[in-house]
């Protein structure tokens, strides 16, 4: 039956994904289940999306409760779900205005587009060098890595890379003429790499000198995933506008670009728009995230747990050096950086019952969905250091 899927696959599809070797069969709390029964403990939770893990039955309830009521409306009318899954995302995200979207890669472009219209196209767009920031033009452009870009040149113009952690860099290519800068405070992609309090330090004050806009980047980074609502929460510093997605709509496409008050007319009527975005569906998923993750505890425990997670990280970390070079992040946001490619233990740990994700060729990255108990993290750590203790793997 798996061979038959795969093979399928090839048949049918644009090869563009390298797919897990699993046929799926269902999903529960953190596990998900092959066609066989057997049990997988899903350590990146569909690239951090599904923050409740499988089968929620809070989201089954309002996903039910809405799709009884209607499934979609073009953006030509309000509905009282999006207002109510809005009204929350912007109180915990501090901003004043919202325009919904289907995914990341759409809020980063409406948020380039805003930027455009408000300086025009002379003036430059920066993000950090090794980003991720998404897949369409604009986004892509942003992205800090050229294996994404090249072959799709011509990219959008004026859009650049400053060094991540380079304040020389930084202050060498903000000036009067610098639209915006991008950040993810913690990348995912690019293999959890925390922006350093000097780097932000020194962006504020540019900030203050000159007139351009700090957009933080938490589609990934966002949700409480952390053990805050946003990893920029961690630095003294208020963003001009917030790119969300991923986890918010609990496993439906949704996405989000928030604005401070100055910048909500800056877009004209009729000048963007979408059919799907805020779709009613999504925003009634995503109000039970927003309410189990900041009403009902849920961040308070990621940030918990995670200290828990990251320091038996730092462990084995020293108790394998030869193997483990670095263990970062906050909250259920970890990247185990491995002193060697990281495919092999990704397939071990697979053998082990356990999903999870290489990134930037050598970091373990780890996302968990946020319910995730410390028995089931205790089960990845066992068998995690079973694999290291093997020796298998070498420099
Ligand atoms: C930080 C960040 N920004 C943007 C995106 C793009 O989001 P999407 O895949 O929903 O378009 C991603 C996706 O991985 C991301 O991690």
């Amino acid at each position: 039956m798996l061979k038959e899927i795969l093979d399928q696959e090839k048949r049918h599809f644009i090869q563009i994904y390298n797919r897990i070797p699993l046929d799926i069969s269902h999903g529960q709390g953190v596990h998900l289940f092959d066609k066989d029964g057997k049990k997988y403990l899903d350590m990146f939770s569909g690239l951090g999306v599904n923050a409740l893990g499988y089968s929620h039955p809070r989201i089954i309830e309002a996903v039910t409760k809405q799709i009884n009521r209607f499934a979609h409306l073009s953006n030509n009318y309000i509905t009282d779900i999006q207002i109510e899954f809005s009204e929350k995302l912007l109180h915990y995200s501090g901003k004043s205005k919202i325009f919904l979207t289907n995914s990341g890669t759409e809020a980063v472009e409406a948020a380039v587009k805003l930027i455009r219209m408000k300086y025009g196209a002379d003036k430059n767009i920066y993000s950090l060098t090794n980003s991720f920031h998404g897949r369409t033009y604009a986004a892509m452009t942003l992205t800090g890595k050229d294996k994404y870009k090249k072959g799709f040149e011509p990219l959008v113009q004026n859009i650049f890379q400053i060094d991540f952690n380079n304040i020389l860099d930084l202050e060498r290519k903000i000036n009067g003429n610098t639209a915006a800068v991008f950040l993810e405070f913690i990348q995912g992609e690019g293999g959890i790499n925390e922006v350093s309090h000097e780097f932000v330090y020194e962006l504020k004050k540019l900030h203050e000198k000159y007139d351009f806009i700090i957009v933080s980047d938490g589609i990934q980074c966002g949700t409480g995933r952390t053990g805050k609502a946003y990893s920029h929460s961690y630095y003294d510093i208020d963003p001009d506008i917030i790119v969300t997605a991923k986890a918010i709509g609990g496993g439906l496409p949704l996405g989000a670009i928030m604005v401070s008050e100055e910048l909500s007319d800056i877009i004209p009527l009729g000048k963007h728009g979408t059919t799907f975005g805020g779709n009613p569906i999504s925003c009634a998923a995503g109000k039970v995230v927003l309410e189990e993750v900041y009403e009902n505890g849920l961040m308070n425990y990621v940030a918990e747990i995670g200290d828990y997670f990251k320091n038996e990280l730092l462990v084995l970390k020293s108790k394998y050096s030869d193997l483990i070079k670095d263990v970062r992040g906050k909250g259920l946001m970890l990247g185990i950086e491995m002193s060697f490619t990281c495919s092999n233990l990704v397939k071990d740990l697979f053998n082990k019952s356990i999903l999870s994700n290489c990134t930037n060729e050598n970091a373990i990255r780890l996302l968990p969905p946020l319910i995730i108990s410390k028995s089931d993290l205790d089960f990845f750590l066992y068998n995690f250091e079973e694999l290291l203790k093997t020796g298998n793997y070498g420099t």
